[in-house]
């Protein structure tokens, strides 16, 4: 357990490189094992999902090199196994690996998905997609059991544009006899990302990021080596963290292409944001003070992305008047609400998945725990507008998507720090937690 101690800062500056994309890095690991040749991927997070992903591909036979950022993957043995829940309770994204082992081997038993306890997080898509393919797949004992002699195209129409189910469906259709279609899939960068990476190993994914993805079929890939862009979400945390703090700051290595709706909403905000050329980034400048939202929603890209709803409340509580911040895809993100409280903002939840937050400008630091990666992230923003010091307490979430929080926000001129908390510390607390 960690805990960051952050002191009222006032005045950001300098200029911070984006980490890798954590949501577009981890399909294209999964990726990976629809070859037998070695795979090159530049611009990769160190965080602990990235981590856990790589244990995952070597505990499959594949052996795995992390180095600078550059991650290669040798997956010429890939082994038939089951994916145990060792490899999957922390990290939602491992069930990637049942599209990417159907496509691989044609069958899998993977136990069910963890991840940040942001809502129930089904996977009945998923199921319902692979099941498009021609596939045989059943849970059994809290296994997902697939298997299938040959795997085929179809034309599989999603009732809700999810991201995991897409991305599953592109990681076996690429490897199916046929043409697939998926009809309203998730059109997030990331989606677009995984088909660049899957193009550059020779499948044909036409259509990513549109109304209709359409996949030919082969029964080869080939090697590859690709370049991960930029995390729009943690570009998303540091604008926040302007927000909160003014200054200016300029983000590099993130295009701003994909962030739209993120910008539009900080813009109006009153935080003055100049792209810089060939989408390399961006400049952001707050000289005053934050503009209330009135009303914002998340929902599927290209609308404001769910990532950001807790990052976009932990400004709105210094905002000068009323915001309403209204969650539309997972049921149970809000967590951080409890805490933010503890700084005196005033915030509550209305009708379950809307929060009324009247802007305040004095909040008072203090202890705070993080429950989860984005709601950790918002604690963070937070607490760079409070009086006095605020400490969070961080049970590993905030590491599992950004690389290093501390270092990043401290080289910007934030009073930020971090320390190891003893286990007296933790049991004092009655914060004791078995990861
Ligand atoms: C991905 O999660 C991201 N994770 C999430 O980021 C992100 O919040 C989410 O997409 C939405 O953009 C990764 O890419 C690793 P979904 P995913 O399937 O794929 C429901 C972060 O902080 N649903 O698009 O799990 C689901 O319950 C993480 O980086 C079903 O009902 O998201 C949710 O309400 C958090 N059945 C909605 O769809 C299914 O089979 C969106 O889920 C699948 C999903």
């Amino acid at each position: 357990m960690k805990k960051i101690l952050i002191g009222k800062t006032t005045g950001l500056k300098g200029s911070v490189k984006i980490q890798g994309g954590k949501n577009a890095v981890l399909p294209i690991l999964a990726a990976s094992i629809l070859t037998e040749e070695k795979v090159k991927i530049n611009n990769c997070p160190d965080i602990e999902d990235v981590r856990q992903t790589i244990k995952l591909l070597e505990m499959l036979g594949c052996k795995v090199f992390f180095v600078n950022g550059t991650i290669e993957v040798y997956p010429k043995d890939v082994e038939d196994t089951r994916i145990s829940s060792e490899y999957t309770r922390n990290t939602r994204s491992s069930i990637l690996f049942l599209g990417a082992m159907l496509g691989r081997l044609g069958r899998i038993v993977i136990t069910k998905p963890g991840g940040c306890k942001i809502g129930e997080r089904p996977y009945d898509l998923h199921i319902k997609g692979i099941r498009g393919l021609g596939v045989e797949i059943f849970e059994k004992y809290g296994d997902i059991v697939a298997y299938t002699d040959e795997l085929k195209g179809g034309r599989i129409h999603l009732t809700f544009p999810s991201v995991g189910a897409t991305e599953n469906i592109m990681l076996a259709a690429v490897m199916a006899k046929g043409r697939t279609s998926i009809y309203n899939p998730a059109k997030e960068p990331e989606i677009v990302e995984l088909a660049g990476f899957l193009n550059s190993m020779g499948a044909s994914v036409k259509g990513a990021g549109k109304d209709i993805i359409v996949i030919e079929g082969t029964d080869r890939l080939h090697g590859a080596e690709y370049t991960v862009g930029g995390d729009r979400i943690v570009a998303a945390t540091y604008m926040a963290a302007l927000a909160v703090c003014r200054g200016k700051i300029k983000l590099l290595g993130v295009s701003p292409l994909y962030m739209e709706e993120v910008i539009k909403t900080f813009r109006n905000m009153g935080i003055s944001i100049k792209l810089l050329p060939g989408n390399k980034g961006f400049v952001c400048k707050n000289k005053g003070e934050i503009k209330n939202i009135s009303y914002i929603e998340t929902s599927p890209y290209p609308m404001l992305p769910t990532d950001v709803q807790p990052i976009m409340a932990a400004v709105m509580i210094y905002g000068n008047g009323v915001s309403r911040v209204k969650e539309k895809i997972f049921e149970n993100r809000f967590a951080y609400v409890e805490e933010l409280k503890k700084l005196g903002a005033d915030i509550n939840i209305k009708g379950g998945d809307t929060l009324v937050i009247y802007g305040r400008n004095k909040l008072k630091g203090c202890q705070l725990k993080s429950m989860d990666l984005r709601g950790g992230a918002a604690l963070v923003v937070a607490g760079l507008g409070a009086e006095g010091e605020t400490v969070i307490l961080d049970n590993g979430y905030i590491y599992r998507g950004y690389e290093d929080i501390i270092r990043d926000l401290k080289g910007l001129g934030a009073d930020i720090r971090e320390e190891e908390i003893s286990e007296e510390e933790i049991s004092e607390d009655g914060e004791k937690e078995e990861r």
